[in-house]
């Protein structure tokens, strides 16, 4: 997966990759030619005092450092461009796809990790790509090369090579292979302890309200000292680590002298040489310690490689048609035929055999007992959720059939949980229709019975909202979100519930308003108060998913048992009140 990832990703900065990949060969060629400058300096001038010698070669050397420095920059530049914008596109491509999700399929998954997939996840992979565009060209040949110029200066110190290297080799990636399962253990650990805080913060009132505290900031705790140990653990190795690599340097270099030392006494060596070859062992060294550090972060990076394939590879379960069905009117009749559907999942139906006809300008009400399925009822108009069998139609055309664009811009819902985002109530209001005029605006205020509120603020229009609405109340989240339907002037009207924060009185104006609004669009009311849904062309009950009494308040009086029920209860309840 981090193959295709990359691969898939990279692809248009191929030309920044190629630039990465020729300014690194140059400062590479360059850093590897400094010290034997350095030793001819050494050897040549100073050994025969030629000062001129010295002042050329030192002129070449200055160059040569400017050069490589210079390419060392452009190679950064280039790679970090590169690599920033594969982590952009990566990223915008995890959230194109999540948008693209049905709510089945980001339950799939759940909320949480969608979000750690698409930043913290998009980031290692990215992390990686800005090393390796960094590391994988200079690493190779800084080895290689420095092998090869190292021996070119003394053979007979080549042993010291084979030992050191290898030696670092192991020592490093020793502590790697003891390091790998401890950072992961450590990214599931702050997935945890995410998590936790959130649910907390979420769930501040209740905690509050039950007096959950110290239960919470215990559970909070072990977490959070689950993560410690870990971090010291992985400290632990750390501290290891960088004494281990400097006594291997350190050692080395002592070494090189010693025995380089010896053959320069024995006239069988230059002193320059004997620098040179020491530089070069150093160099070598600390490529093979990039090259172990980058090693180390593969498997990281391609677990979550694989997390973020998980989410790109998803076809999302509900697709628009290819060939969508353009209908013949669009006056926004609403047909369900035959309808079941069942929560995957579910074994039990949460609706069969749900059949009834919306006409234009009539208003639909659905009454039943909680858990009767009436929300998922209207989330099948949308296509929230396909239906499992029967056929919903807008204007005549299954809904499987239509474009995407056709169903919203005729079909507005107002939620049981109405969301607003984060923003302005002018940016809410404009959600669905952002060309809508400020009268437009104040218009569907005023019939949503949420003018006088918006009047009040001291900004009226321009009044924050927090995310999802928290900084309003539930009455008044709900009639904003009312208005919100109403300025995309739609042809049917999904209201979920959405009088019941509302007292009676407020609930009446408001639907008075409404109608008047509302005349030539279909309206479906999902009510609980009988008083909200009495005066409805078509009253259907539905009960365990199942219609089963329709027709009007005095016809289902009449003839409807459960009906008769549920206005009984409430009449007996308010004579209660
Ligand atoms: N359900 C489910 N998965 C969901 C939503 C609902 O399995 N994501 C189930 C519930 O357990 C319930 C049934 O579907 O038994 C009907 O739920 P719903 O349509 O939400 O019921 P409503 O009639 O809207 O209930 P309420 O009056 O409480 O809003
Ligand atoms: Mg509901």
């Amino acid at each position: 997966m981090l193959v295709t990832l990359i691969r898939r990703y990279a692809r248009p900065y191929l030309p920044y990759i190629v630039a990465v990949i020729i300014f690194q060969l140059a400062s590479t060629i360059a850093a590897l030619y400094l010290p034997s400058l350095n030793a001819q300096i050494i050897d040549e001038g100073v050994a025969r005092g030629d000062t001129d010698y010295i002042w050329r070669t030192g002129g070449v050397m200055l160059g040569v450092a400017v050069i490589q420095v210079a390419t060392a920059v452009a190679g950064v530049y280039f790679g970090s461009k590169a690599a920033m914008a594969f982590g952009r596109d990566l990223r915008r491509g995890v959230f194109r796809k999540v948008t693209s999700f049905s709510a089945k399929d980001v339950n799939v998954f759940g909320a949480p990790t969608l979000i750690t997939r698409g930043t913290n996840d998009v980031q290692q992979v990215q992390m990686l790509v800005l090393l390796g565009l960094n590391f994988m060209v200079a690493t190779p040949i800084m080895c290689i090369g420095g092998i090869f110029m190292a021996l070119r200066e003394d053979l007979n110190l080549s042993w010291l090579v084979w030992v050191s290297v290898p030696l670092l080799v192991v020592v490093v990636g020793y502590l790697v292979v003891r390091l790998m399962p401890l950072f992961r253990s450590m990214q599931k650990k702050i997935d945890r302890l995410n998590g936790i805080l959130r649910e907390q913060i979420i769930g501040i009132r209740v905690v509050r309200a039950f007096v959950r505290e110290p239960h919470e900031t215990q559970r909070f705790g072990a977490a959070n000292q689950e993560l410690t140990d870990v971090s010291l653990k992985i400290g632990a190795l750390f501290v290891l680590m960088f004494p281990a690599i400097g006594m291997i340097l350190h050692v080395s270099t002592a070494a090189v002298l010693w025995f380089g030392g010896q053959r320069v006494d024995a006239g069988e060596m230059q002193v320059g040489s004997l620098t040179a070859f020491l530089q070069y062992l150093l160099q070598i060294l600390i490529a093979v310690m990039m090259g172990t550090f980058m090693a180390m972060m593969i498997p990281r990076a391609s677990v979550c490689a694989d997390r973020i394939g998980e989410v790109l590879d998803v076809e999302p379960s509900i697709h628009e048609p290819l060939t969508p069905t353009v209908p013949a009117g669009r006056s926004g009749r609403v047909e369900f035929r035959n309808v079941s559907f069942a929560y995957p999942g579910a074994e039990a139906p949460v609706l069969s055999n749900i059949s009834f006809t919306a006409e234009p300008g009539q208003t639909v009400a659905i009454i039943g007992s909680t858990g009767a399925g009436k929300t998922s009822l209207l989330a099948l108009l949308p296509r929230l959720y396909d239906a499992a069998s029967g056929e919903v139609l807008l204007d005549g055309v299954p809904v499987t059939n239509l474009a995407r664009s056709d169903i919203t811009t005729r079909v507005a819902m107002v939620p049981q949980r109405p969301y607003l985002f984060s923003g302005t109530i002018e940016h809410n209001l404009r959600f669905g229709r952002p060309e809508a005029t400020d009268e437009e605006l104040w218009d569907a205020l005023t019939t949503a019975q949420a003018e006088d509120f918006v009047r009040e603020k001291s900004q009226g229009l321009g009044a924050r909202i927090s995310q999802g609405g928290t900084n309003v109340s539930g009455g008044q989240r709900q009639r904003l979100s009312i208005a919100r339907a109403l300025v995309t002037r739609p042809k049917v009207f999904l209201f979920d519930d959405s009088f019941s924060a509302l007292d009676v009185a407020t609930d009446a104006r408001l639907r008075r308003a409404l109608k008047a609004k509302t005349a030539d669009a279909t309206v479906i009311i999902v009510g609980q108060r009988v008083s909200t849904i009495a005066d409805a062309d078509q009253i259907l009950v539905l009960d365990k998913g199942q219609i089963v009494d329709r027709g009007t308040h005095e016809e289902l009086l009449d003839s409807s048992s459960t009906y008769r029920e549920i206005v009984e209860s409430q009449l007996s309840t308010e004579a209660a009140a």
